[in-house]
C-alpha cells in the first residue's frame, strides 16, 4: 500500500501563540472521502527542500465528529527546517503536498461509552490530543480529564476553545494546566493526583520526549496496563542529507534465507532477500502488514520478535521500553544474525487499537463473572437466613 500524496489549499492561518501557527486546510470536493478522519490522526506533508524533498508529519486538530475543517498547528522548533518554512512562509491560498490522514492514535469505538479518558499534553502535543477531546465530547458519555504541559500561560495553544469546552461540560471534563514557569517540570506526583479508575481507563499522550516519559514511567509504576496507554511521539524522519549510511558491521550481518510473520492470525513463511527491509520482503511475498511512512517515525509497521534478532536502521517511533520489549519497526529492520526469525504483526505487546479492544473486553468479562459470583454469594446467603 503506497500513501496518497494530494495538493491541499491553506484556506486561513490563525497564530496561536509567539511560536505557533494554526493552518486549515482545504480539501477539493472530488477528495473529500479520501480525507475521511478519526480523531488523533496525522497528515504527513512533502515538501522540496534545496534539491531534495524532505516530509513530515502534522496531527490533524480539527475534529471529524464536528465537521470542522482539517486544521494543524505547527510549533516552531530550534534550528527545525520544515517547522520554521511553515511559520514563517505558508500563507493562505498556497499549496501544500499532504497525505491522506493516517495513524493509530486514535479513541477505540468499543470503550467510547464506559472507560474514563486521561490525556496527557506537552506544548504542540496538544494537536492530537484536543481532537480526541473533542471527539470523546462530542460522541460519548466518557469523563475526561486533560493535563496540559507549557513552560508559561502564554505557550498554551487552543486556550481559548479548552476554556469554551470545560464551560460547556464542567461536570465530566477537568482541565489541569500546569507551567514550568510557576511550579517546575511536571512531577510523578502531580500525575498521580489525577488519576483514578486506573483498571479500565485509558491514557493517551503527546508531547516532549522528557514529558512523555515521565508520564507513562508514572502509569507504569501505579501498574497500568500497557495496552491502556497510548503514545504519540513528535519526531522528525532523517532527511535524505542527515540519513546515515550503513556501517561496514551491518553489511556484514548474516541472515535467515526466510522468516516467519505472524499476521492476521496465521503464520507466514517470507523469503528474505538480503539487503531488503522485512517489510519490503512480506510486500514482495504479497502480504501487507500494516504500515505507513517506511520511514521508521509513525510506528504503524510495529511487529514483536518472538525468536532472531533484527537490526534496526532507525527507530524513533519507539521508545526504549519498546526495544527492550522486543518490539521492532518492520519497515527497518533487516536480521542480525542467521538464527530463525519469527515476529508477530498481531501481537498486543504494544498500543493498538485491537489491543486495547481485547483487553478491555477482557476485563469487562472479569467484572462480569466477579459480579454474577458476588450475586451468587449474596443470594446463597440470603436463602440461608430466611429458612
Ligand atoms: C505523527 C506525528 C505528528 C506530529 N504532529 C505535530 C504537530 O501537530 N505539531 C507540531 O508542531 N509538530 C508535530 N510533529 C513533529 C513534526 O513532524 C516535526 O518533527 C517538527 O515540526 C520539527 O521539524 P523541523 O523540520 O522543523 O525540524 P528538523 O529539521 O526535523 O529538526 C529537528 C531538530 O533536530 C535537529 N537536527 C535534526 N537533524 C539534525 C542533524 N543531522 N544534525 C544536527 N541537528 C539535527 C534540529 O536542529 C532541530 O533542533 C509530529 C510528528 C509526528 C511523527
Ligand atoms: S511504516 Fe512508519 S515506522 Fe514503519
Amino acid at each position: 500500500m503506497t500513501v496518497e500524496f494530494h495538493e491541499l489549499e491553506i484556506a486561513a492561518v490563525t497564530r496561536e501563540t509567539a511560536d505557533c501557527a494554526s493552518f486549515e486546510l482545504s480539501v477539493p470536493p472530488g477528495l473529500r472521502e479520501a480525507y475521511d478522519y478519526k480523531a488523533g490522526q496525522h497528515l504527513t506533508f512533502e515538501l522540496p527542500w534545496e534539491g531534495f524533498e524532505v516530509t513530515r508529519c502534522y496531527s490533524l486538530s480539527s475534529c471529524p465528529d464536528l465537521g470542522e475543517p482539517l486544521k494543524i498547528a505547527v510549533k516552531r522548533v530550534e534550528g527545525g527546517r520544515v517547522s520554521n518554512w511553515m511559520n514563517d512562509n505558508l500563507t493562505v491560498g498556497d499549496k501544500i503536498r499532504a497525505s491522506v490522514p493516517e495513524g493509530r492514535f486514535v479513541l477505540d469505538p468499543e470503550t467510547r461509552s464506559g472507560a474514563p479518558l486521561f490525556l496527557f499534553a506537552g506544548g504542540s502535543g496538544i494537536t492530537p490530543i484536543i481532537s480526541l477531546l473533542k471527539s470523546a465530547v462530542a460522541t460519548t458519555k466518557r469523563s475526561i480529564t486533560l493535563v496540559y504541559a507549557n513552560q508559561h500561560p502564554d505557550s498554551v495553544i487552543y486556550a481559548d476553545e479548552i476554556d469554551r469546552l470545560v464551560g460547556q461540560h464542567p461536570e465530566r471534563l477537568v482541565v489541569q494546566h500546569h507551567y514550568d514557569s510557576e511550579s517546575g517540570y511536571l512531577t510523578s506526583e502531580k500525575v498521580r493526583q489525577h488519576l483514578h479508575d486506573t483498571d479500565i481507563a485509558e491514557f493517551y499522550i503527546c508531547g516532549p520526549a522528557a514529558f512523555m516519559e515521565l508520564v507513562e514511567d508514572t502509569l507504569s509504576e501505579v501498574a497500568v496496563h500497557e495496552e491502556l496507554v497510548y503514545v504519540e511521539r513528535f519526531v522528525s524522519p532523517a532527511d535524505p542529507d542527515r540519513a546515515e549510511g550503513e556501517s561496514p558491521e551491518v553489511q556484514s550481518f548474516e541472515s535467515p534465507d526466510k522468516f516467519s510473520l505472524w499476521l492476521d492470525g496465521r503464520s507466514r513463511s517470507v523469503p528474505y532477500v538480503r539487503g531488503r527491509t522485512l517489510l519490503e520482503c512480506a510486500q514482495a511475498a504479497g502480504l501487507n502488514p500494516g504500515h505507513s511512512c517506511e520511514s521508521g517515525y509513525c510506528g504503524s509497521c510495529m511487529a514483536h520478535v518472538n525468536t532472531g534478532q533484527v537490526h534496526m536502521r532507525t527507530h524513533e517511533a519507539l521508545s526504549e521500553r519498546d526495544i527492550a520489549k522486543g518490539v521492532a519497526l518492520l519497515c527497518q529492520s533487516i536480521p542480525a544474525s542467521s538464527e530463525p526469525l519469527e515476529l508477530d504483526a498481531d501481537s498486543t505487546s504494544f498500543r493498538t487499537a485491537s489491543a486495547v479492544k481485547s483487553s478491555y473486553g477482557r476485563r469487562v468479562s472479569h467484572l462480569a463473572a466477579a459480579a454474577v459470583f458476588a450475586f451468587m454469594v449474596t443470594g446463597t446467603l440470603v436463602l440461608r437466613l430466611v429458612h
